[in-house]
Formats: C-alpha cells, sequence, structure tokens
C-alpha cells in the first residue's frame, strides 16, 4: 500500500456546515478588489474602518507603553481574564464615568470583537435568539451562524436618521431571546441615539431579564461629546459594554480591547461562563495590554484631533452626496462611516451597484445587504477615512457612475 495517494483522485475535505452561514462580506469583497487590481485599476479602499492606512498615528505613549512593557520582560502567557494594571484602569474608568465595575468584573480582550464572541458564546445555544439591529456590524450574524443561534433583526429607520425602531425591539422580544445588541455609536450608520431611546432599550433589556450588550467602540468619537456608558444609565440592569484601543485609541492591530460586566448579580453566571471560554484562549496579546492602562489614564488629546478631522470629512460627505439626484444620505454622527442610498433601477441589487462601482472606478465599498439590509434598498457603506481632496476626487467618480448606473 502506497503511503501517499495522488491528491487529484480523492475528494475534497468536507468543511462545517456552520461555516456557510459565517459571512463577512467587509473583508470578502477584497477578493473582487483583487481581481480589478490584477486587472490593472488602482482600487481606493473605502471598506475597512481602519484609520491608520490612512495617515492617522498611534499615540506615542502607547507605543511607549507596549515597547517597554516587551523590554521588561512581559512577552509570556497573562492571566486569560488579562492583567491586573489594565482591568483595575477599566474598572476605574468605567466608574469615573457612571458604571460602578470591579476589576474582576473586566476582562482583557482580544479586540471588541473577541469581547463579543465570548459573550455570545457564554450566552447563546442553538436556537436561541439575539436581537441584532439592521444595519448591523457583520460580526454579530457570523458570530451567531458559528453557534448555530439566530439573529433576530430589528429595525433602524434611515428617515428617522437611523434611529432604532423601539416598538420593533418591543414585538420581537421572545422567550428565546438572549440578548439586545446595542451598537451606539453605530456602524454603519454614524448615528448616535438620544437619550430617551438609550434608556428605552436598557428598560426593554431589563424587563426582559436578557443581556443588553453596548457595542461602545465608538463612544469617544461621537461629534458632540463622548457618548454617555449605557452602564451609566442604569448601573444595575444587565448590561455588558465593550471597547477597544482600535478606533478611539488608533491601534486596531494590536487586538487589545476590553469588556465590563454590570454589577447586577443576574450577570454573575454569564461572567463565570465568559472567563471559563477565555481560560480557552489563553490570554489577549501581552504587551498590547500595558496600553489599555497607558490609554486610559494618559492624554487624550489626539482624539480631539481625530474627531475634528472625521467631523470634516463627515461634512463633505454629506454634502456631496445629498447633491446628487441619485442618492440619499443621512448625516453620520460619529465615527467615519456613512451609509448612503443609491436609488437603483428595478430588479438591480446593491451588490450589482457596489461592483459595478469597483469594477468601473476602482472605488471600494460594501453593499447594506453585507449589513442585513435587504438587497434591493441600494444601501452601501463608505468608510470616509480618506483625505478630503482624495475624497473629493471619489466623490466626483462615485456620483458620476451613480447617474450612469440609475440610466441603465
Ligand atoms: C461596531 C463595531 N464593533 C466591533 C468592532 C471590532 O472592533 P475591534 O477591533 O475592537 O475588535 C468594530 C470594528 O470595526 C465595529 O465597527
Amino acid at each position: 500500500m502506497p503511503l501517499s495517494t495522488s491528491s487529484s483522485s480523492l475528494a475534497p475535505i468536507k468543511v462545517s456546515a456552520r461555516v456557510r452561514g459565517f459571512t463577512y462580506a467587509i473583508r470578502n469583497i477584497v477578493a473582487e478588489a483583487r481581481k480589478v487590481e490584477a486587472a490593472g485599476k488602482k482600487v481606493r479602499y473605502l471598506n475597512i474602518g481602519d484609520p491608520i492606512p490612512f495617515g492617522f498615528h498611534t499615540p506615542p505613549h502607547l507605543i511607549a507603553a507596549v515597547e517597554k512593557a516587551m523590554r521588561d520582560g512581559h512577552n509570556g502567557y497573562t492571566a486569560s481574564v488579562g492583567v491586573a494594571p489594565a482591568r483595575e484602569a477599566v474598572a476605574r474608568e468605567f466608574t469615573s464615568r457612571g458604571m460602578p465595575v470591579t476589576a474582576d468584573r473586566c476582562i482583557i480582550t482580544s479586540g471588541t470583537s473577541e469581547g463579543i464572541e465570548l459573550t455570545l458564546g457564554a450566552i447563546a445555544d442553538a436556537g436561541d435568539e439575539v436581537l441584532v439591529p439592521t444595519p448591523t456590524y457583520p460580526l454579530y450574524t457570523a458570530v451567531l451562524a458559528k453557534l448555530g443561534a439566530r439573529a433576530v433583526f430589528y429595525r433602524t429607520d434611515p428617515s428617522n436618521n437611523w434611529q432604532p425602531d423601539l416598538d420593533d425591539v418591543k414585538r420581537l422580544i421572545s422567550p428565546a431571546t438572549r440578548a439586545l445588541v446595542v451598537i451606539d455609536p453605530n456602524n454603519p450608520t454614524g448615528a448616535v441615539y438620544p437619550s430617551a431611546t438609550r434608556k428605552a432599550l436598557i428598560d426593554l433589556a431589563d424587563r426582559a431579564n436578557i443581556v443588553l450588550m453596548a457595542d461602545e467602540v465608538y463612544g469617544d468619537l461621537a461629534f458632540d461629546g463622548p457618548a454617555p456608558l449605557y452602564g451609566s444609565l442604569n448601573p444595575d440592569a444587565p448590561i455588558i459594554s465593550y471597547s477597544s484601543l482600535s478606533k478611539a485609541y488608533l491601534a486596531p492591530g494590536w487586538r487589545g480591547g476590553w469588556l465590563a460586566c454590570g454589577r447586577t448579580e443576574r450577570l454573575d453566571d454569564v461572567l463565570a461562563a465568559i472567563k471559563k471560554l477565555a481560560d480557552g484562549r489563553l490570554c489577549s496579546p501581552g504587551p498590547m495590554q500595558f496600553a489599555v492602562e497607558a490609554a486610559l489614564t494618559g492624554d487624550r488629546s489626539h482624539q480631539a484631533t481625530f474627531i475634528r478631522e472625521l467631523k470634516m470629512r463627515a461634512d463633505l460627505t454629506v454634502s456631496r452626496l445629498s447633491a446628487s439626484p441619485d442618492l440619499r444620505c443621512v448625516a453620520p454622527r460619529a465615527a467615519f462611516y456613512v451609509m448612503p442610498q443609491v436609488l437603483l433601477p428595478p430588479g438591480k441589487t446593491d451588490e450589482d451597484f457596489v461592483l459595478g462601482l469597483l469594477r468601473e472606478t476602482g472605488i471600494l465599498c460594501v453593499y447594506g445587504s453585507g449589513f442585513g439590509m435587504p438587497a434591493d434598498q441600494g444601501f452601501f457603506r463608505i468608510v470616509y477615512l480618506a483625505s478630503p481632496d482624495e475624497l473629493s476626487a471619489i466623490y466626483d467618480d462615485l456620483v458620476a457612475y451613480a447617474r450612469h448606473f440609475r440610466a441603465q
């Protein structure tokens, strides 16, 4: 019997059925962009919310903290919940912002992403439901697909500045619901919710006794000042908050993040389950954990500069896109995303528009259906981190292509 067999005579090795439901349009669409590049066209990447390639810099005191940690020998595994100075800094930060929490309820994670994944893993069995906004950040649906749990979509309304439809949330809560996901400030829409809406969402989760997963990764990038922590609005509600160094501290590649679990005893079992799962992945990147304390206790003046730059780009985006008769655009109030709508000709989808735009102009956006929007509504997401001059040139081409597309 020969030890090796010709590989061509064997069937492909089977992958799990769960992976079929795991889609992540923001990165999946890059395969299309590579083809366009291979054909000799320059691609302008507006698909990923990463400020670094657009010339924004990680604050030097964070780099110094990581370098020092490495030189001081912090290169081994850490405790799976993270190093004490980082956890204590998160606890102090949350407590000082009105969500009283002790360090043992804070966990250092590999970005916001891992906090979300650990939590969903800790609370959702196959068949359980989690309420997720539409449009949504696609990590939620991808992780739920992997778990065999079900994303149940509640509406956020473009005709009402992308605010959540509270009646829809209320209607969709069922005995199978395990959590309500709130992304505020929001990706992909750039919406920031008013205080009454935040309180109503918390109240709905509190009464239903489900976890409110507060994705607050853009909380410090709201144009009108930092958003209050959800946990500060009702410290006894079952709220878990997530954030990271990625956006407001300009270090997305470091994979440094944290979660803070509200003080209510109702969350004790969930917290224990999250810690159990965290043990299995050993720890988040060690040296980067030392930047968390530096970030939360050090100079944050870079945020004011960053927000000024973002606001300038948001204004440019809205004025250029709103001037087109073929596009509609709700003004973002935070972060670096906008979700315009192209008025589609009959029979066309958002993906047709986005792929056509890419092939014709090299501009890479992400179609709204990648965020859970109906494909026939024509929504797409732009990341507006490029320089104003670059954006201006991009919008010339985008507006012209939208005109051409509609006239087809
Ligand atoms: C709403 C939202 N949540 C979570 C994440 C993941 O961020 P992190 O880099 O902290 O994992 C992102 C990244 O774009 C995001 O937009």
